[in-house]
């Protein structure tokens, strides 16, 4: 058992954004095992049926449309007594401001940002209906210490944080309760793409760089995200809110820029 609590979370409901793959997956497995009844929702059905069965309810959804937001809410209402909300889902593009199109930077900001408000808009108030509950943003260490060819994103994820502190303010009355999480580097199909894009190379040798800048000398693994999330969710954290956690990245070890060595 990997659990921090007692068995208080069985049969709460949780709702988890981006759980067909890496990080999202990975939270929706530390709570299913911990007794929660899950809703993973992702616009990646394949993924999803690889993690269907027992606890874990998939929901294909896109997370930028109201219209999915809302259904998304409904169905996990019709699960159980709503009292975790956990925005995961996200996506990372790469250029500067000069060189993104604007279609581009829309996506990135709307896929981080935009589907939590959306997701939030209609989760709250059913999580309010069942007493309140607990709500973790995922942003990125990326939101405090950035680098090359990452405008959006960066921009993108420092709202995330904002927008909590924001949220944990607004909705304390209802008895929820508002927190983020920065990942650093955890090892996902999007960190393996990233680690191509700036060591094409050499992606194997970027994740060992990126692994040093950190305080523990690794990167991390999407379990360890989601027991800090099952945590933050968890009756253990009941005196909690609008608190930013940021992953193993308050100390790093050497330069920050890993530059962009993309070939030619
Ligand atoms: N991997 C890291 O090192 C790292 C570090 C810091 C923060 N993060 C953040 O963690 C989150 C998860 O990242 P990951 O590395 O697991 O990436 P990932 O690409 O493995 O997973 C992201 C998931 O989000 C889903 N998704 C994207 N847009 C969606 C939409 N419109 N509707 C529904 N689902 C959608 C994708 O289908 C995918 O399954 C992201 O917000 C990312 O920015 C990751």
């Amino acid at each position: 058992m990997t659990g921090t609590s007692s068995n208080a979370e069985a049969g709460r409901v949780a709702v988890v954004s981006g759980a067909a793959s890496g990080i999202g997956r990975g939270i929706a497995e530390v709570l299913a095992e911990r007794g929660w009844q899950v809703a993973a929702v992702d616009k990646n059905a394949d993924g999803l049926e690889q993690i269907a069965g027992g606890p874990i309810t998939p929901v294909v959804a896109d997370l930028t449309r109201s219209s999915d937001c809302r259904r998304v809410a409904e169905e996990a209402g019709r699960l159980g007594p709503l009292k975790g909300l956990v925005n995961c889902a996200g996506r990372e593009l790469h250029g500067s401001v000069t060189e993104m199109p604007e279609e581009e930077w829309d996506l990135v900001i709307d896929t981080n940002l935009k589907t939590i408000y959306l997701l939030s808009h209609h989760c709250l108030p059913v999580m309010a209906q069942a007493g309140g509950g607990s709500v973790v943003n995922i942003s990125s260490i990326q939101a405090l210490a950035t680098q090359t060819s990452v405008a959006a994103y960066a921009a993108s994820k420092g709202a995330v944080i904002s927008l909590s502190r924001a949220m944990a303010l607004d909705h304390a009355p209802e008895g929820i309760r508002v927190t983020c999480v920065c990942p650093g580097t955890i090892d996902t199909p999007l960190v393996r793409a990233n680690a191509e894009y700036y060591n094409p190379g050499d992606p194997e040798a970027q994740l060992r760089e990126w692994g040093g800048m950190h305080a523990v000398g690794r990167i991390g693994t999407p379990h360890e995200v989601g027991r800090v999330v099952a945590f933050l969710l968890s009756d253990d954290a009941s005196f909690i809110t609008g608190s930013i956690f940021r992953r193993t990245a308050d100390i790093w070890r050497t330069r920050l820029e890993a530059g962009r060595r993309r070939a030619s």
